[in-house]
């Protein structure tokens, strides 16, 4: 079978095999490559920059992976795990085709609103004027709202002027018509946070400490003049290429194989981050959940696994819990997880959290052994499948995922495998005696079909 080729940092964990190799994004400086896995540059971005999503990458490792492999239009780029469609968006400005798939409702709607670049402009401001005039000149709909029965949590972010304001706009928007109701929908989405009278940086929302709050009528119309702003500026000749944001699982989609050229993605990675409930401030807003067990109906459940809450015990054999398909696939590398999956339930109930690392763990590369499986069926021949991931160490328990999805990767039947890292990470820990301190690292994958 093919190998793992890695490229590592100097002073980090040693790969499990080392072998130098030419580095994908090696004409980039080091300061460029260590921001390609974060949301930094994406922040400042046009398009990118209407929702902040913790979990996004940087639009310009996209850029330069479809400028690596002379990806053009004609050609077709899939996103197993698109978020809030980073690639997507990228590939648009390129007039390239792209694919991409998300599980989480609330996110793909976010993701295929920034795709949607064709509107009719003239009609668009007009629908944003009449809805400012309306907003403004009918205070009275706003004082009558109730907002006894709105979410706590939501009631904590904002004073009960700012929130029946909010609320009036909510009410406004679904009175427009599509298209343009999703896109006012998506600007006052963007807004709630801006808006926040709790400090809502991203994921955490924490009620109990205050910041300035800020006018949610002004927070929103700004952010539609940026948006509109934003759209204008996009490249005529790119408005209609198709970006299709599939509402499905990675884990097996309906799509037609041997259709790409590149996928370029990252997953969901092994740090127990719960994505729904890191937006439950917008989910609960929008009225689409309310309580813990509504998200995990209708959001938690869809997701592969990658944090602790998302499992219940019972439903897992711990220690047979490496699925059939991994066994057949990659038998060592299934008995090696196993043997950490033991350890992990011993360690377990030495912790007075008493975690289900031990789940998290098995469950996880059974669930990304899926989507290996079937991005390599949808991928050309010649392809390539680029993966932005950590590693992670739950109760000090290396588990170097970087490694692993490769060679699940060769073992689903990738001919060639590359692991690049691009930066260490975890070092706001350092002081903290009670985390553990195996340095941590983010890496590209390059897996070819
Ligand atoms: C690291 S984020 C990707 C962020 C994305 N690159 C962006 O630009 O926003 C991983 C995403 O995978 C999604 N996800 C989790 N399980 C999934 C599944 N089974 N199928 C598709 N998407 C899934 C999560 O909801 C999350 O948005």
């Amino acid at each position: 079978m093919a190998k793992v080729t890695t490229t590592r940092l100097k002073n980090s964990k040693p790969s499990r095999k080392t072998r130098e190799t030419g580095a994908l994004y090696s004409t980039l400086e080091k300061s460029d490559i260590e921001q390609l896995g974060t949301f930094a540059d994406s922040k400042q971005a046009p398009i990118h920059r209407w929702f902040q999503y913790p979990a996004g990458f940087s639009y310009r490792a996209v850029e330069h992976t479809l400028d690596q492999f002379e990806i053009r239009p004609g050609q077709r780029v899939y996103d197993p795990f698109a978020g809030t469609g980073t690639t997507a968006v990228v590939c648009k400005g390129r007039c390239i085709e792209s694919f991409g798939v998300e599980a989480h409702p609330f996110v793909h709607k976010i993701a295929t609103v920034k795709v949607k670049w064709d509107y009719d402009f003239v009609e668009l401001e007009k629908q944003a004027q009449e809805l400012q005039f309306e907003i403004q000149y009918t205070p009275q709909h706003a004082d009558a709202i109730e907002i006894g029965d709105v979410p706590e949590l939501v009631r904590k972010c904002f004073s009960p002027r700012n929130l029946k304001n909010l609320i009036h706009i909510r009410e406004e928007i679904a009175k427009t018509s599509e298209p343009y109701r999703a896109f006012f929908y998506v600007a006052l989405t963007c807004a709630l946070r801006q808006a926040s009278a709790a400090a809502t940086g991203w994921p955490y929302i924490s009620p109990k400490s205050r910041i300035q709050e800020r006018d949610g009528i002004l927070a929103f119309h700004k952010q539609v003049a940026l948006m509109l702003a934003d759209l204008k500026k996009t490249p005529p000749d790119a408005r209609k290429t198709a970006a299709h944001i599939i509402l499905g699982d990675a884990r097996a989609t309906e799509m037609e194989q041997d259709q790409f050229d590149l996928s370029f993605t990252s997953p969901p990675y092994l740090n127990n981050y719960d994505y729904a409930d890191r937006t439950r401030l917008e989910t609960y807003f929008n009225g689409f959940a309310s309580s813990w067990g509504d998200i995990t109906e209708k959001i938690r459940s869809r997701l592969i696994m990658s944090a602790t809450t998302q499992i219940s015990r019972n439903r897992f054999e711990v220690d047979n819990i490496i699925s059939d398909n991994l066994k057949t696939l990659a038998p060592a590398l299934a008995a090696e997880l196993q043997v950490k999956v033991n350890r992990l339930s011993k360690l377990r109930n030495e912790h007075t959290g008493k975690k289900s690392y031990d789940i998290l763990v098995g469950q996880y590369f059974n669930d990304i052994t899926q989507v290996l499986n079937d991005t390599y069926r949808v991928m050309k021949r010649g392809g390539n499948s680029i993966w932005i991931v950590g590693d992670s160490a739950p109760y000090g328990v290396f588990v170097p995922t970087d490694d692993y999805i490769a060679e699940i990767g060769l073992a689903a039947g990738f001919r060639e495998a590359k692991v690049q890292q691009l930066r260490t990470r975890g070092d706001k820990w350092r002081g903290n005696t009670q985390r553990h301190h195996v340095p941590l690292s983010e890496s590209i994958i390059t897996l070819t079909k």
